[in-house]
């Protein structure tokens, strides 16, 4: 499952830290003829032999593969003399492996194969024997599914005598490659022999929070022992004020755990920014330590008013005389009443949802006055539906299933999350789409040509119907190509009839993925072979009775942010995929600087989905990797670019943290501003950057973001928000009033941390 541009993408790796001891043994190597580099604790595996197609023959350690090419280990092979080739293929790696090696191990009884991403499902063998399997391939009972970026980390146990000591090893790695980039293409596979300390997993990214009444966290963290022998030693823990450099308090606890189980632990540590835990485990009989580190959360947006209030976007666009479903957006002690003033003939409201229903009216701007109330009191505000041609006049908002399920989504999954969206409240602050991503299509197309869900997605129209009568949007995914980037069927040559089937199905929302469709372009691909697809089905979808906002998903080529709006697009993507990782925002978000000017109603610069909340992209779920603090930039900054905010979490697990991070109301306000502006970047200095977002009614939002790893301070000249006078300050995330200022303002912010101001 490939792009074009992750053909020519530099992949970013995250490095592993081992804590292993180093061995000097020098290390005998092999990859075919060439030899392998050794650094001081591994073997790495830069070569292999290379040949396309299949034969189970070649897992064998003795095949003769002598006349096989020789191919480095992090590069695509279609860029090693093997161009345009998909389908299956087979590496060969030889490696001597010392019997010095298991002397640089306190525990000699597994052998760590790691063998970094393969493009697109891999099955891989020591000296003939199968040692893992990732994704699956066409051939296999379910058919292909492509995990062309999950890591490849084997194990071996040493004591079933598969590895041939201190002479030629040979791992067989049979390869399918669906479309685009194959086999291996990112850091460097190695060999190394983990000590016994590093079965234990720290893992303090996984840690859970709850936050209590006294102001204070508890967090859980699970401490896994994943090696078959007992884990004892003493876990000594640390917390630091990190704004302040000093040691808040200190721990430590003995520990046992049983082979292959693990141990849950509790704390209850201060919560405020800038508190960090540091633990350390030092092994009873070797003394070595594995260590582990972490931010600890803490909440900015205050609990909502017991009082009614009304929130969410206060425009909406939809062509005439097509289908609405809008839910009113409110908080308040429930129950809350609804109702609507000069709400147009042709829709209801339901006054106890707040579902707004029916069919959109006659060409012309109507200003509609919403009312909500409950035992407290009420609140009013003007909502204003603009029927015309123009969709999205605010950022789409709501929920995708590709971070979180990738491939496994399911109509239950979807349904769920559906529901959790109201249930929690994140519909009430107008998180309202529901998008299913790649993965819903069946393998094949009806008798007269129509795409059909899979297993998975039994009733399309019944999904639908059930996310519109909750008052939520429905959105589906496709590619113009053959396929999709997931290997399932795409639109090409069936546009028209796929946007009439989605039509028909209730949707709303359509995001188009270039994918495979790259085989359709010649090479470079011209302007005009990118814009093709897009008019396509621009075209289809006009021509049907719904007012279907479309997507353009080709990772920002061809300057789309000047030409997405002429296909009939209202958002699209910048760049390629986001990942749960500081790098990948930067690469995302920040590198927005200097497209944010095209930003404007119906015309919004998409840099990717969110990453916070749990996700796994397919793979078990696992809180995102962003700390805290990067976590607060990652959505403030979002909301200054008036990206479309759209969720990629499990939504069922929703923690609290992440649910007080996507339901600050005055956040989403800066991003959901009816001005439609995208922030302009005024600084950019020192590791400081000033994005200045101007906001209706001549107020401006201000995000002063820390890009160095340390807590600073510094002083903002109110000349980069163009205030020379006196104005009033705010902090959106806290909803505090900070006082009338003058000139410079002095912000604290945390390292990969972000301040979010309204001046006005
Ligand atoms: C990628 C796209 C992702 C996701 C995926 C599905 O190309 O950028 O956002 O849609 O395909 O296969």
């Amino acid at each position: 499952m490939q792009t074009p541009n992750r053909y020519m993408r530099d992949y970013t790796t995250l490095t592993l830290r081992l804590g292993f001891a180093s061995f000097a043994a020098a290390l005998l190597t092999q990859a075919g003829a060439a030899s392998t580099p050794a650094t001081a604790d591994r073997l790495m595996l830069s070569q292999a032999r290379f040949s396309t197609g299949d034969d189970m023959a070649w897992r064998a350690p003795d095949f003769d593969d002598s006349g096989w090419k020789v191919l480095n280990t992090t590069q695509y092979y279609q860029t090693q003399g093997f161009e345009g080739y998909n389908g299956y293929s087979w590496y060969r790696i030889h490696v001597v492996i010392p019997s010095s090696f298991k002397s640089s191990t306190d525990w000699p009884e597994r052998l760590r194969i790691y063998l970094s991403a393969i493009d697109d499902a891999d099955e891989s063998y020591l000296n003939g024997v199968r040692i893992g399997k990732t994704g699956s391939m066409p051939s296999d009972p379910h058919g292909y599914e492509s995990r062309w970026e999950a890591p490849r980390d084997y194990a071996v146990d040493l004591r079933t005598g598969i590895v041939r000591w201190d002479r030629d090893n040979v791992i067989a790695v049979r390869v399918y490659d669906g479309a685009g980039g194959g086999g291996f293409y990112k850091d460097m596979p190695y060999l190394t022999m983990p000590q016994r300390v590093d079965g234990l997993q720290l893992d303090a990214g996984q840690a859970r929070h709850h936050f209590l009444a006294d102001g204070r966290v508890q967090t859980t963290l699970n401490v896994r022992n994943n090696f078959p022998v007992v884990q004892r030693g003493v876990l000594q823990t640390e917390v630091r004020d990190v704004a302040k450099g000093r040691v808040l308090q200190s721990g430590a606890r003995s520990i046992t755990i049983a082979p292959e189980k693990s141990l849950a632990l509790h704390w209850t540590w201060p919560t405020r920014l800038g508190i960090q835990v540091r633990y350390r485990f030092v092994d009873a009989i070797s003394g070595r330590v594995a260590t582990a580190t972490h931010d600890l959360p803490y909440r900015l947006t205050p609990p909502d008013a017991p009082t009614p209030t009304l929130h969410g976007a206060r425009l909406l666009g939809a062509r005439p005389g097509t289908p609405l479903h809008y839910r009113i957006a409110a908080t308040g002690r429930a129950p809350l009443h609804f109702s609507a003033q000069s709400l147009p003939q042709g829709l209801t409201l339901n006054a106890d949802s707040g579902v707004i229903s029916g069919t959109t009216p006659n060409a012309g701007s109507y200003d509609v006055q919403l009312r909500v109330r409950n035992a407290l009191g009420d609140a009013t505000r003007v909502w204003t539906l603009v029927a015309g041609e123009q969709l999205a006049l605010t950022p789409p908002m709501g929920w995708n299933s590709w971070n979180a399920y990738g491939l496994n989504v399911s109509d239950a999954l979807v349904r769920n999350a559906a529901q959790v969206l109201i249930d929690k409240g994140l519909a009430a602050k107008g998180w309202n789409s529901i998008n299913i991503d790649d993965g819903w299509e069946a393998p094949a197309r009806s008798a007269n040509g129509e795409i059909v869900g899979n297993a998975r997605f039994p009733d399309m129209t019944a999904l639908g119907n059930f996310l519109h009568d909750r008052g939520l949007r429905f959105g589906i995914y496709s590619s113009p190509g053959a396929t999709t980037c997931g290997g399932y069927l795409g639109s090409l040559g069936h546009e028209l009839q796929d946007a009439a089937s989605y039509a028909r199905w209730g949707v709303d929302y359509l995001k188009y993925d270039l994918c495979s469709y790259a085989a359709n372009m010649s090479k470079p691909p011209t302007l005009e072979e990118h814009q093709r697809p897009y008019h396509l089905m621009g075209e289809a979808l006009h021509k049907q009775a719904r007012s279907i906002v479309f997507s353009l998903c080709q990772y920002g080529e061809q300057q789309v942010w000047t030409w997405g709006a002429s296909v009939g697009g209202s958002v699209w993507r910048m760049t390629g995929d986001i990942s749960d990782n500081w790098i990948s925002v930067q690469e995302t978000g920040f590198a927005q600087a200097p497209h944010t000017r095209f930003v404007a109603p119906g015309r919004w610069n998409d840099p990717d989905m969110l990453v916070v909340g749990q996700l796994g992209w397919g793979d078990a779920l696992r809180p995102s990797r962003l700390t805290p603090d990067e976590q607060y930039s990652h959505i403030s900054l979002w909301s200054l670019l008036a990206a479309p905010l759209l969720l990629g979490n499990d939504l069922p697990s929703l923690d609290e943290f992440t649910l007080s991070l996507l339901t600050n109301h005055e956040v989403i306000d800066i991003n959901q501003d009816a001005l439609g502006m995208g922030a302009q970047r005024k600084l950019n200095q020192d590791d400081w950057q000033v994005w200045v977002k101007e906001l209706e009614g001549g107020a401006k939002a201000v995000g002063v973001f820390n890009m160095s790893s340390r807590f600073r301070s510094t002083q903002i000249q109110s000349g980069l928000f163009g205030r020379d006078g006196q104005f009033q300050l705010r902090d959106a995330w806290r909803q505090k009033d900070l006082g009338v200022k003058s000139k410079n303002i002095t912000v604290n912010v945390p390292g990969h941390g972000a301040m979010l101001l309204v001046v006005k």
